[in-house]
């Protein structure tokens, strides 16, 4: 599966299958954590076999069922760590499809045990993805169009109009899309995150996966 048919393929899925991630794709998995962490400084981590965190109430009032795996997003704070871990997150996220797992970003839904993660002097942690297999696939939701969400027309170059198409399939916090792409004259582009709930978070997860789709050798951010 390539990444464009992994980012059309990608819903939140809350519930999940009682079995275990088979030990090669929970390798595959470590491995790509383990690459984000090397390239963005975080400290990213699998949670393996820890129900904990989704079975109180939150959870319950979240919908999730069955969640015993979660990737939980640490790293030092700074003025980019919640856009950074929306970004390499959602690197992840798109692997675990690739790999035929499931997931979902949870920021509030349950509740946090420090106990089951490491952190270093200074780190926190930002939000958490839920992720094995998933009872279903997932539903489809309302999006925005991509004339609401940038700047593309038909005259746009393909890169540009590829990345749009994927950036309004990236997940938001309560669906809000609240993000803006616009292809500068230089043919840089600016993304803005507006007002709201985990924006710049999302602003992260929208990044990757514009990138993933145009090629990130095509995209110069200003
Ligand atoms: C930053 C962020 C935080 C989220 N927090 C939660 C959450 O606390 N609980 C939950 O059930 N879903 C949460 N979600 C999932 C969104 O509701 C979901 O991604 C959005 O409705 C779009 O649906 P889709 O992922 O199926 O495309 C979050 C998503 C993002 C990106």
């Amino acid at each position: 599966m390539d990444i464009f048919e992994a980012i059309k393929l990608r819903r939140s899925v809350r519930r999940y299958k009682d079995i275990p991630i088979e030990e090669d794709i929970l390798n595959l998995l470590k491995k790509e954590i383990d690459e984000c962490n090397k390239e963005s400084g975080l400290n990213i981590q699998l949670i393996i076999n820890e129900p904990k965190a989704f079975s109180g109430k939150m959870a319950n009032y979240g919908h999730f069922k069955g969640v015993k795996n979660y990737i939980a997003l640490v790293g030092k704070n700074s003025s980019e760590f919640t856009e950074k871990c929306g970004y390499y997150g959602q690197r992840i996220v798109l692997k675990a499809q690739q790999l035929g797992l499931n997931t979902c970003w949870v920021a509030l839904t349950y509740s946090k045990q420090p106990e089951f993660i490491n952190f270093n002097k200074g780190e926190k942690l930002h939000i958490v993805i839920s992720v094995g297999y998933g009872e279903y696939q997932g539903n489809t939701r309302k999006s925005k169009s991509v004339k609401e969400i940038s700047n593309v027309s038909e005259t746009s170059p393909e890169w540009f109009k590829r990345g749009v198409e994927a950036a309004i399939l990236a997940p938001t916090a309560v669906n809000q899309q609240k993000f803006y792409l616009k292809l500068n004259s230089d043919n840089t582009v600016t993304a803005k995150a507006k007002v709201g709930f985990y924006t710049k978070t999302d602003l992260g997860i929208v990044k990757y996966n514009f990138e993933a789709a145009a090629g990130k050798e095509n995209v110069s951010w200003k």
